[in-house]
């Protein structure tokens, strides 16, 4: 026999997946990273995953009897130790990252690689694990096929070439600037090539956290105005200052008469959004969606400059496949996350006015506590600002979404359109 620790040093060669298994039910909700995830039959359609007896979570998952497999995509690396996380919290994880709830009940990742959603069908004790047979239920399928590795203790991206990376004169380009990373000429030489594929005045790349509290941050900005990254900072501060979850989802608002152009696309990882306003420069902004936030980058036209045509747009859409892995790259040499989230006063208002105005009015507990959800604070957070125990925050919240007949933040946040 070989030793416990051989066993895993051997294990740490066999690359695989990562998934955040989760579960909902009348035991609570919880969950936990496991790469000992593996497909048993396909008839009736299973799947087995082994979780550690001494989990303090082993009994939740028994007792609910349902649970999701949640296969990461390469953005979501770092759920994966979040949730694999000796006394991890629990809230904080979750509101790390998006969720919906299946049709079991269990919390589905949004832009997973793919979610299996199972019924636990039998277990068997062996050893130091539960072997949890989950019969499959439903899947649910991300457009972009890309995923993630955990191999030799680290994680290793895994991306095809149809989705992102861009082919033929684009993929010289790419090759180009990928070249010229970290170089001082990367941002001149992106420009030009920008200019080249549809002529703009100003781009401005940014990072927007989840939560809507913390005001994104400008990481890099580009074009031929003077004082180009004060204008990147203001422009920052007045996307924060907008209403953040018109923004986040956006749709036309009164007053702005923003027109979606029919290209408005959500698939894929990031998604893109064009459109215009009186008075304002024609802009384009592309979104990637990261398990923390969104990476967005903006482009500007001048307010008398032509709209933008089909060809230009299939451009910029390329141009975002293009920047998109160039940004990740250039973020992970130099960039580093920044503020820590705090409450959002002017946005704080603006969600709890919009909150007492849905039909079915909530207390005043419980709206503070939603409120404070939807710019992203934590349970703990909350409980700390508003002077209460963790626990009762909890509880309100629940009642609220009980109230609005509502399980996820998510939801909350779409009751607001
Ligand atoms: C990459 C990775 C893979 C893991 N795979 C498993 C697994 O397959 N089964 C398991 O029980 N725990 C696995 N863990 C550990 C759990 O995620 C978690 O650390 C453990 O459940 C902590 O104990 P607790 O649940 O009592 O808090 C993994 C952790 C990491 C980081």
């Amino acid at each position: 026999m070989i030793s416990q620790a051989a066993f895993r040093d051997a294990m740490a060669r066999l690359a695989a997946a990562v998934h955040i298994v989760t579960t909902d039910g009348e035991a609570g909700r919880a969950g936990f990273t496991a790469s000992a995830v593996s497909s048993v039959t396909d008839d009736p359609p299973t799947l087995l995953v082994c979780m550690h007896r001494g989990s303090r979570y082993n009994d939740v998952f028994k007792i609910n009897g349902v649970l999701c497999v949640n296969v990461l995509g390469p953005e979501q690396a770092d759920l994966s130790a979040a949730f694999g996380r000796k006394n991890r919290d629990l809230d904080s994880c979750f509101a790390a990252a998006e969720w919906r709830r299946a049709a079991t009940g269990a919390p589905a990742l949004a832009f997973a690689a793919v979610v299996f959603d199972c019924r636990i069908a039998s277990i068997a004790e062996v050893g130091t694990h539960s072997v949890f047979f989950c019969e499959i239920v439903g899947v649910a399928t991300r457009g972009d096929p890309a995923g993630v590795v955990y191999f030799d203790r680290s994680y290793h991206q895994l991306r095809t070439t149809s989705g992102e990376t861009p082919t033929g004169d684009a993929q010289t380009a790419l090759a180009s600037v990928l070249e010229a990373l970290g170089g001082a000429d990367l941002p001149p030489r992106l420009y030009d090539w920008l200019q080249a594929a549809a002529p703009i005045d100003e781009l401005f790349i940014f990072q927007r956290p989840l939560g809507l509290s913390t005001p994104p941050q400008p990481l890099m900005s580009l074009g031929r105005s003077p004082r180009l990254n004060e204008r990147a900072r203001a422009y920052c501060e007045d996307f924060y200052q907008l209403d953040p979850i018109n923004e986040l989802l956006p749709r036309d608002q009164p007053g702005a008469t923003a027109r979606i152009v029919p290209t408005q696309i959500a698939h894929r990882a990031y998604r893109e959004i064009c459109y215009e306003r009186p008075n304002f420069r024609e802009k384009i902004s592309l979104w990637r969606r990261r398990s923390d936030g969104f990476v967005v980058v903006s482009m500007f036209r001048k307010a008398d400059a032509k709209p933008f045509s089909s060809r230009e747009l299939d451009a910029i859409r390329d141009c975002g496949r293009i920047l998109f892995p160039i940004i990740d790259k250039h973020q992970s040499l130099t960039l580093k996350h920044g503020a820590r989230p705090r409450p959002g006063e002017t946005v704080l208002q603006n969600i709890e006015t919009k909150l007492a105005a849905l039909p079915v009015s909530l207390p005043p507990r419980q709206l503070a506590v939603c409120s404070r959800t939807l710019i992203g604070m934590t349970a703990k957070g909350i409980a700390r600002d508003l002077g209460v125990k963790t626990s009762s925050v909890v509880t309100h919240r629940r009642r609220a979404y009980e109230r609005l007949g509502i399980s996820t933040g998510s939801e909350l946040a779409r009751l607001l359109l």
